[in-house]
């Protein structure tokens, strides 16, 4: 069944795992999850940015995730809208069976533009309220995503890789995390910590001085109850880059967060960790496999079987990474 949020990541907590939370936009992706999910007996949170969703229509969408709910009675699942960024987005995702939104209030609505506290406070709080009255579970975000290495990244704030402002002062602060989650209510918490999204996070495999997992032991000590969301924590396998090179694509060396880090997170009450670029990669990679070894072929399934096969098998591992195995 289609299950709030919150549920889900107060057994995570009772149970000391993490939660991945998969981005989709389509068929495949949906049933790649499921079938890892089905495979290793997890609970499931999926989600869905506002860019897929306009990609895939709401419509399609919501009928996918429904088939989801059918085809696994035994499965608890997630449908979550990924960085909404207004009340309106996060109205509009809860009419179309949405079960958790996310406010993403870091942000002004522009997308750009870093908010201010009070601006973050004023419409996450008024997303709980709305949202907690028809039992949908809400995140908040404070703080700026955004590479602290100059030079990589997708910086949340839109001033791309150049790096014009020093993330170091985007990261989550602990003492204003307390103030904000008793202020707002949010079920979870979404932490700036030196992820960004996308595959260009770290020039080598990240250090403290980059990735900032203090942030996360600090406010679990002030806040041991409160659910935080590691964003941007694509992995950015190795073995992922190699098979997109090897099959004509380009992507230059970089890094993503090491497992190991995600689960010193899960220690210190990470319940929720966003993963899309890893899947992307992984789609991409057995695409080009098969197109470059069988140009004969045409048919999509001929490709688009491989594809899925490929996302699942990543889903799957990060499931078993995070401890979500046999929770469902
Ligand atoms: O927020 C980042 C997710 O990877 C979704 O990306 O906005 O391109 O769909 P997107
Ligand atoms: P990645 O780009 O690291 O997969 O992060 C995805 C994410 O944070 C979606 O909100
Ligand atoms: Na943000
Ligand atoms: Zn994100």
């Amino acid at each position: 069944p289609l299950v709030p949020m919150r549920l889900l990541l107060d057994h995570a907590a009772e149970n000391n795992y993490g939660i991945a939370a998969f981005n989709v936009n389509n068929m495949e992706q949906i049933q790649a999850i499921m079938e890892a999910a089905k495979e290793i007996d997890a609970p499931v949170i999926v989600q869905a940015s506002r860019g897929a969703r306009s990609y895939s229509q709401d419509a399609y969408l919501r009928h996918l995730m429904l088939a989801a709910a059918e085809l696994y009675p035994n499965i608890p699942i997630v449908m979550h809208q990924d960085h909404g960024n207004s009340p309106a987005t996060c109205k509009s995702a809860i009419e179309q069976n949405f079960t958790s939104v996310m406010m993403d209030g870091s942000l002004a609505e522009d997308g750009k533009t870093p908010a201010d506290y009070d601006y973050n406070v004023r419409v996450t709080a008024e997303v709980v309220q709305l949202a907690h009255k028809l039992g949908i579970s809400v995140e908040g975000e404070l703080g700026c995503l955004g590479s602290l290495e100059s030079g990589m990244g997708e910086a949340e704030d839109g001033h791309g890789a150049e790096g014009v402002l020093d993330h170091s002062q985007l990261l989550t602060d602990p003492d204003q995390a307390a103030d904000f989650v008793a202020k707002t209510k949010v079920d979870a918490l979404a932490v700036a910590i030196g992820t960004s999204h996308g595959a260009y996070k770290f020039s080598k495999k990240p250090d403290g001085a980059v990735l900032n997992m203090d942030v996360i032991k600090k406010i679990h000590a002030k806040m041991p109850n409160t659910h935080m969301v590691m964003h941007g924590s694509s992995s950015v396998p190795q073995e992922l880059q190699d098979i997109l090179n090897k099959y004509g694509g380009k992507m230059k060396q970089t890094f993503g967060v090491p497992v190991e880090e995600i689960q010193l997170g899960i220690k210190f009450g990470v319940r929720k960790i966003n993963v899309d670029t890893d899947n992307r990669m992984a789609i991409t990679g057995a695409i080009r496999k098969v197109l470059m070894e069988s140009p004969d072929k045409f048919d999509p399934r001929d490709y688009l079987k491989p594809a899925r096969e490929a996302m699942k098998k990543v889903c799957k591992e990060r499931m078993l990474a995070f401890g979500q195995g046999g929770q469902a």
